[in-house]
């Protein structure tokens, strides 16, 4: 683009290139900002601040609007398998019938996980938190692979660990699943597509061989891991890539994106809505009293599941997770009462002025968890859940930073602290 920004600092003027992106998005260029001027800029919590050019994903947080790689969410959604769009994001193109049954079939070859990581459920003590165990075992899984480590490997050698990973992480959620009700694992079964393997594998049971996963729940897992596969820049993805840039191996990146993703903040947040509704529901379900709390400036309460950083419209999941919420509780004949509180909850909100001057909207995590334990999940397994379906977008996020050879990511700071000062000796502080 021709368009340039034009800034005065101390007298002097500097030109700073526009670049604009396939939706019309524009960003001032500030790459030589601080050698042209000696001036950086400040933005916490880079609310303003893009951190790279990107292919996979573009969303419109002002029209609810998220696609990846060009096809909506609404049609993923309604006409995708899970390990469909997994295609989609990590290759750019949705499959030919052909190309996702080799991919599958190339899953299929790493499903088992090594013997000795259930060793490690040994260590972890009993009902620790699933979001704990997850991201060390997956950080484990760099142990059981050196050659992993290596960042000078080939494509073929990454794309290897990238198949390990899409396929041990459904084996290793179930294994934590089963480990934490001293069940004993379900192991892969090969000849089940990606979801269904995952569904037997939590809830089938080694004396149960003839078990099958419900249809619907088939249907419905495999949209709500689509409707979490990925988000662009949101702050497990960028703290996937922020890992990857020091050329630390694509493990030890993933499993820091599940502890990003852990934060109530972001993915915790679909454990902490469940935990408000039934608080609300225990509470005698006046949600307006809740409501009133979390507009008060003085009471740390938040009305979780709403509000986003980037949407300040429906986000456009939550729209699809609730219908699918209906859908299912009924198919599966569940009258949960917190649904209905739920909606409730949606309803005094979106007439409240708080929340419409705020243009604070529903997000994903508003509606899956009603889902989620309709499926037969405990609470606090939801956001385990959440980076399964993330796990394809942020490994996508993390080969296109190592494609696009993008450097370290380290931020610069405005230091605000003490002056140069003399050494004081220990026998002389007060
Ligand atoms: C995810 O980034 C992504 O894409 C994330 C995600 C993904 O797919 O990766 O979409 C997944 O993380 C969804 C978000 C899940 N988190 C929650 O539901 C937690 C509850 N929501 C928030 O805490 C909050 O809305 C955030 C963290 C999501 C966004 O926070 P921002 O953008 O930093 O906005 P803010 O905290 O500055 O809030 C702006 C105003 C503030 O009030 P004022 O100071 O202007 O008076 O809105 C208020 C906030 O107090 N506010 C809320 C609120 N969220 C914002 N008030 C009450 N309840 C809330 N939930």
């Amino acid at each position: 683009m021709s368009e340039t920004a034009k800034i005065i600092l101390e007298g002097k003027e500097y030109e700073l290139p526009v670049i604009q992106g396939s939706e019309g998005e524009k960003a001032i260029d500030i790459s030589n900002l601080r050698g042209l001027s000696g001036y950086i800029t400040l933005d916490p919590g880079y609310k303003n601040t893009g951190a790279t050019t990107s292919t996979i994903t573009f969303l419109d947080g002002e029209l609810g609007v998220l696609r990846h790689r060009g096809y909506s969410i609404e049609d993923l959604a309604e006409h995708c398998s899970f390990i469909e769009v997994t295609y989609l994001l990590l290759h750019g193109e949705l499959p030919t019938a052909q190309q996702l049954a080799d991919f599958e079939s190339k899953i299929t070859e790493h499903t088992l996980v090594n013997e000795g990581l259930e060793g490690m459920f040994k260590a972890f003590p009993t009902g620790s938190h699933p979001m704990g165990q997850l991201s060390s075992m997956i950080s484990a899984l760099s142990l059981f692979y050196p050659k992993s480590l290596n960042p000078h490997r080939g494509e073929e050698a990454i794309n290897r660990t990238v198949l390990r990973l899409l396929a041990k992480m459904p084996t290793i959620c179930a294994m934590i699943y089963k480990k934490r009700l001293g069940h004993p694992i379900v192991y892969p079964n090969n000849r089940l597509d990606y979801v269904t393997n995952y569904l037997n594998m939590t809830f089938g049971q080694v004396s149960d061989p003839d078990y099958t996963p419900d249809p619907v729940i088939v249907r419905a897992m495999n949209k709500l891991l689509i409707l979490h596969a990925d988000h662009e820049q949101n702050c497990s993805a960028s703290t996937v890539r922020v890992v990857g840039s020091s050329q630390s191996n694509l493990y030890s990146s993933i499993s820091a994106g599940i502890n990003a993703l852990w934060g109530p903040l972001h993915g915790g947040a679909n454990q902490e809505v469940l935990e408000m509704l039934e608080l609300i529901k225990e509470d005698g379900g006046d949600v307006t009293k809740f409501i009133n709390k979390a507009k008060d400036k003085n009471d740390p309460f938040r009305l979780m599941g709403f509000g986003h950083r980037v949407y300040k419209n429906f986000d456009p999941r939550a729209k699809i997770i609730k219908k699918a919420a209906d859908e299912v509780l009924e198919k599966l004949g569940v009258n949960d009462p917190v649904l209905e509180i739920a909606k409730k909850l949606e309803e005094v909100a979106l007439n409240d002025p708080y929340f419409i001057d705020r243009k604070l909207f529903p997000n994903v995590d508003f509606y899956s968890g009603i889902i989620y334990r309709a499926l037969g999940f405990p609470t606090d397994f939801f956001t385990v859940l959440f980076a399964l379906g993330r796990l394809p977008g942020w490994i996508s996020q993390w080969q296109e930073m190592r494609r696009d050879k993008e450097p370290i990511a380290r931020p610069r700071q405005i230091y605000t602290g003490e002056p140069p000062r003399a050494f004081v000796p220990m026998d002389q502080r007060k």
